[in-house]
């Protein structure tokens, strides 16, 4: 069913793969690999209850410090993930929006990321927009670098620049700002993840697994947000009963 006061956007940092494994006496491969099948739960479990826009945390700039086979591994999966995917998302309709710096991803990851873009862009309701090789400070360098040519090339007055503007240049460009931050594993930390986007955004703290995540808790998160009262800054006496204004 699906329920009132609903987030449009639910970005996910998917957290837990390796405690996973580690508690199941399994290698830290086979958490990620788990962690995998809960990516495929989790995007059933976005469209069944009406959520537009779901932005998975899959690779961070900070996670090629890992041991070069887990690296490796993570590549693996998200390729098959692409390869096997891509049915699924033409199927269901679902646009692939990657976020981060692309084009340091390795080659045949990047074909895949491309096809997989190309033959979905023409879908406009719900978008999967997936983090690799991301991070906000990167992408604000980014958007930084790009605000500053177009300025120095006359594009753009500084003076009219705005949030409005500035959001545009970002990775997520496209994509409305999270209304809803999920992080899984009982930790509690933004991780360098859609910091400037989520200035409003609820967050909601799972103490479940990334492994073991499903629609169960995907709407436990749902529930408490709809419980939640937005206010961006106003008191409570100021806000419109049902009014789920975007950003300020
Ligand atoms: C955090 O768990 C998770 C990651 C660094 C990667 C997320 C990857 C997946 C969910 C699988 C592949 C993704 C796709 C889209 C196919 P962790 O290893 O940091 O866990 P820990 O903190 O318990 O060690």
């Amino acid at each position: 069913m699906i329920q009132k006061n609903l987030p449009q956007h639910v970005a996910i940092i998917m957290d837990g793969n390796g405690r996973w494994a580690k508690q199941h006496g399994l290698p830290r491969i086979e958490g990620h690999r788990r962690g995998a099948e809960a990516v495929k739960r989790c995007l059933k479990a976005a469209q069944a209850n009406g959520v537009t826009h779901l932005t998975l945390y899959a690779f961070s700039v900070e996670n090629w410090n890992r041991p070069q086979d887990e690296v490796d591994a993570l590549m693996n999966l998200l390729d098959r993930f692409l390869r096997e995917q891509l049915p699924e998302l033409m199927k269901r309709q679902i646009r692939l929006r990657v976020i981060g710096r692309y084009r340091e991803l390795p080659e045949s990851i990047q074909a895949r990321l491309r096809e997989a873009e190309a033959a979905t862009q023409h879908f406009e309701v719900y978008t999967l927009g997936l983090a690799l090789n991301y991070g906000s400070r990167t992408e604000i360098v980014d958007a930084a670098r790009a605000i500053a040519e177009a300025a120095r090339i006359g594009d753009l007055d500084p003076a009219d620049l705005d949030y409005g503007t500035l959001r545009e240049y970002l990775y997520t460009g496209e994509m409305p700002d999270p209304d809803l931050v999920i992080r899984t594993s009982g930790e509690s930390r933004l991780s360098n993840f859609l910091l400037l986007q989520s200035a409003y955004a609820e967050i909601y703290l799972s103490r479940v697994l990334w492994p073991d995540f499903d629609e169960a808790e995907f709407k436990n998160a749902l529930s408490e947000y709809a419980s939640r009262e937005r206010r961006y800054g106003k008191t409570a006496e100021q806000l419109v009963p049902s009014t789920n204004l975007t950003h300020p």
